[in-house]
């Protein structure tokens, strides 16, 4: 599929956050082995957000167990304190929030320089104002359509109006970002999401939640198929 306003491909970003961390690697291998384009990984600190889950070790272990991109969500804060160790540990992609780094250029600029890509994110009640000045220096934007913490919520539609404006803002910089998605994301809200013009599809319990891991990928790549055909 191509999203609405973009000629980037769409994409399936399973969330480990969901996976069985006894068995990380062989989880992530079903995924890959499925279909999905990116590795998703939640990263949380219990001040930000009310969770505690996984840091770079974790990255750096599955670094060389995959293929696929390591798309590193940070819900912590003071990202930059921890911005090399994710770095040095392999991501491929990292995504801060806004609310917890006022002034995300200084960190944009330090993943550039180490030839990643990044970008910025933001709560389902921020307003999109705040991340549109800095969209000209990001690879991405994450917009959350649930309150970041938690895998297994109810996705929230609201949040998908951000999407124009950021849209906009690339196309006047003359770029084109990719537009993820968190929060809710199955096969019943992808088609909304991607309608509002999102093309980086993440979905924890969607994929880790199904009987058939597998089949449920499976679906989802169908979905993104005809989805796209219907942009066309
Ligand atoms: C929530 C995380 C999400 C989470 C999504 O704070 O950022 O990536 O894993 O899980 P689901 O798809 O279950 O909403
Ligand atoms: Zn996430």
């Amino acid at each position: 599929m191509t999203a609405p306003g973009s000629t980037l491909p769409g994409r399936l970003a399973p969330s480990i956050l969901s996976a069985d961390f006894s068995r990380l690697a062989e989880d992530v291998d079903r995924v890959a082995a499925a279909g999905a384009d990116w590795i998703h990984v939640d990263v949380m600190d219990g001040h930000f957000v009310p969770n505690l889950t996984i840091g770079a070790p974790v990255v750096r272990s599955l670094r060389p167990r995959t293929d696929l991109p390591l798309d590193v969500h940070l819900m912590i804060a003071e990202p930059g304190r921890y911005l090399d160790d994710f770095i040095a540990a392999g991501a491929d992609w990292v995504t801060f929030h806004i609310e917890a780094e006022p002034d995300p250029l200084p960190l944009l600029d330090r993943l550039h320089q180490a030839g990643r890509k990044g970008g910025v994110a933001l709560r389902p009640g921020t307003p999109v104002e705040s991340v549109l000045p800095f969209v000209k220096a990001c690879d991405i934007v994450l917009v959350m359509t649930v309150k970041p913490g938690f895998g297994g919520q109810s996705f929230m539609a609201e949040p998908l109006g951000k999407i124009a404006a950021i849209r906009a803002a690339a196309e006047r910089a003359g770029k084109t970002i990719e537009i993820e998605v968190d929060g809710g994301i199955d096969l019943n809200t992808l088609p909304v999401a991607a309608e509002a013009g999102a093309n980086v599809f993440v979905a924890g319990s969607a994929v880790y939640g199904a009987d058939d891991v597998t089949a449920r990928v499976g679906a989802f790549r169908e979905l993104l198929a005809r989805v796209g055909e219907e942009a066309r």
